[in-house]
């Protein structure tokens, strides 16, 4: 836990919450302190319902034109254009609250259910890179009587004496400038060779000393999105990032339509050239802003699900979509970046991080690699939802796999208001069980515009929570006429999130029973694979020692929450640490790292991959988990418990105002 800054205090109920970051923002605090304070336009300042009144402390505060010049004066602000920079005391007017009384929840006065991001790697801060494709400076004596060996020989000894480098070879493409550039910096010169197996081979020969002007670049190749980022490879440093929507994407959101489009006549010509396309424009964009010369490039590593990489490749996916599901290699040779279309100079090599099977790829091996599941006894759970959900459990000594066909509503698809986690896209909702108002946030405080996926897990767990939805995620009919938030619209029974007049959109943005189904089978889909994963090796949920969710989507996720509607099974939120784009950093590692390669490939044979649509125990679990938490019970008792506490609060509450 990080060290405590500041203490909030939360007036009249006294709800108290500590803070560790700097400048947190108010709102924020309060949702994860469990007050309610009603916010309906995502924090952007426009609704003017989140009013609090400073008692105490420091802030730094936007004046808004929705307080007075007397409300100001007496300390009001919105809450959520306020930064905390001291301890506080601030008081929730009844304007602010609910309408039916007061109700603290569970949660208050603790912030363990905030999910920190781990941080991958550390150990390699300060330990100078050794990557698979590395500059050497060599200085030879010219050729002479007595020494007439051939020039390429004379480089190979120099490699040897000065680097330990056994044996190199070198294609006709090097030989033929060879002679030339070793006379032209009178025998100085620096090789760029790629030590990727034996034996290394010479990728580039330049006049004189370049070590210090070598740079590589880690891709990761995402269904969705593509990352890059551009590293020093003397130092190892971050020199640009950039990421980009993957061009792919007008031909399908998943792999299962992108591998449809491929059949088509010139369709996996035409993915290739989208991808490849927008890796190019992250390419560019990386450049931009770091400046540097691309002819500086050592080598690019690759990472991106089986699918992904095919297309990267050029290979049919055919086989990957067919039973008994093939893909056409795990292992790829070293080849050069250009040969794919990347914009780079011929001598750039490219490594493609190796796949396990069809639906667990590069993308997985690289999300280990970084988070290091394979160098440690505790039994790791590591999933990365995207569009599809992946799934390692294991340890030090053996890994096994699944790829739960999850479906893409936690990156927006197949929800009314979905969208992916960008500005805003709704991240936090919370729904008060008294009166059923909500408080809702979203990424860069704006209007909403729809709903991302941890926008959804909390928004279905808060409406389990206040009874709105029942166990099989059906509204609750009778709410209706309590409040016009829960209605029967155009596709069927909805809960009302924000008025068309407090979001970007010229409509209500409404959660509706469908979406939630959608969310359902995509929760129990990889909560299932993780089970059959379980049982196929003889342990239970309740072995796990650590939980690690890769991928955008956990970014924001609430544990809690995750647990509530039975995303994650019930454990310790103290093992549960959100992986950030585990890909990207293992893409990176294997980048800088020779040894890090070899790893990967190790990483890649350790891992046995269980089929689901073969195996009988998961149609059975499937079925299970479509229920919130589960349909059995006994396998979520805090959860179960909290929420008949709440049940009976809200009623005792009710019956009191
Ligand atoms: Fe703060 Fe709307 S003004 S949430």
């Amino acid at each position: 836990m990080p060290e405590k800054k500041y203490t909030v205090v939360f007036e009249p109920d006294n709800v108290a919450i500590d803070v560790f970051n700097e400048g947190e923002n108010l709102l924020r605090v309060a949702i994860v302190a469990g007050v309610h304070i009603n916010a309906s336009c995502g924090g952007a300042g426009t609704c003017g319902k989140c009013k609090i009144k400073l008692l105490e402390g420091e802030v730094d505060s936007e004046r808004s034109s929705k307080l007075s010049d007397e409300q100001w004066d007496e300390g009001f602000k919105l809450a959520c254009r306020t930064n905390i920079k001291s301890d506080l005391r601030v008081e929730i007017p009844i304007e602010s609250r609910h309408e039916k009384g007061v109700l603290t929840r569970q949660g208050a006065g603790q912030v363990d259910h905030v999910i920190s991001q781990a941080k991958w790697g550390a150990e390699y801060e300060n330990v100078a890179p050794e990557p698979i494709v590395a500059k050497y400076y060599v200085e030879m004596s010219p050729p002479s009587e007595d020494d007439n060996i051939s020039d390429m020989a004379r480089v190979g000894q120099a490699l040897k004496r000065d680097y330990d480098i056994p044996k190199v070879t070198a294609d006709l493409t090097i030989l033929k400038d060879l002679s030339t550039l070793l006379r032209q910096e009178d025998w100085k010169a620096t090789i760029s060779v790629c030590r990727f197996k034996e034996p290394s081979r010479i990728l580039k020969v330049e006049p004189g000393d370049t070590r210090e002007k070598a740079l590589i670049l880690a891709v990761d190749v995402g269904t969705t999105t593509i990352h890059a980022k551009l590293l020093d490879a003397m130092t190892g440093k971050e020199l640009a990032f950039s990421a980009d929507y993957n061009a792919q994407m007008s031909m399908g959101e998943d792999v299962i339509s992108r591998m449809v489009n491929a059949a088509k006549k010139g369709g996996l010509e035409t993915l290739q050239k989208r991808v490849v396309k927008t890796i190019n424009t992250v390419i560019d964009e990386v450049f931009e802003k770091a400046g540097g010369d691309r002819e500086n490039l050592t080598h690019m590593v690759f990472g991106g699900n089986t699918t992904m990489t095919q297309l990267l490749l050029g290979l049919n996916p055919k086989y990957i979509r067919e039973a008994p599901y093939v893909p056409v290699a795990n292992l790829y040779t070293t080849l050069t970046a250009s040969q794919l279309g990347v914009a780079v100079p011929d001598h750039v090599s490219a490594y493609i991080m190796p796949c396990v099977a069809s639906y667990v790829g590069g993308d997985i091996t690289a999300g280990v690699l970084a988070t290091e599941i394979h160098l440690k006894q505790e039994l790791t759970l590591f999933m990365d939802v995207g569009t599809n959900g992946e799934i390692i459990i294991g340890n030090k000594d053996w890994m096994v796999s699944a790829s739960a066909s999850a479906g893409p509503a936690f990156e927006g698809g197949g929800v009314k208001f979905g969208m992916r986690a960008s500005f805003g896209a709704i991240e936090q909702v919370r729904v008060s069980p008294m009166d059923y108002e909500p408080m809702i946030m979203t990424i860069g405080q704006v209007k909403p515009k729809g709903i991302c996926g941890s926008g959804m897990i909390d928004c279905i767990a808060e409406l389990q929570m206040s009874g709105v939805i029942s166990q099989n995620g059906k509204f609750n009919r009778e709410l209706a006429e309590e409040t016009w938030r829960v209605r029967e619209g155009e596709g069927g029974w909805e809960y009302v999130l924000c008025r068309a007049e407090d979001t970007q959109l010229d409509e209500d943005l409404a959660i509706t029973e469908p979406d939630i189904d959608n969310l359902m089978r995509t929760k129990a889909s990889i909560y299932s694979a993780c089970a059959v994963l379980l049982k196929s090796v003889g342990l239970q949920f309740s072995d796990l020692e650590k939980i690690i969710i890769a991928g955008g989507f956990g970014q924001f996720i609430d544990v809690e929450k995750a647990m509530t509607i039975g995303l994650l099974p019930e454990a310790d939120p103290e093992i549960v640490e959100y992986g950030g784009n585990t890909s990207l950093e293992g893409c990176r590692l294997a980048s800088l790292y020779r040894d890090k390669v070899e790893e990967a490939e190790v990483i890649g044979s350790m891992i046995t991959n269980i089929e689901l649509s073969t195996s009988n125990m998961y149609m059975d679990e499937y079925v299970a988990a479509l229920f919130l938490p589960h349909t059995r019970l006994e396998e979520f008792p805090i959860r179960v418990k909290r929420l008949e506490e709440m049940h009976e609060a809200v009623a005792k509450g009710k019956l009191e105002s």
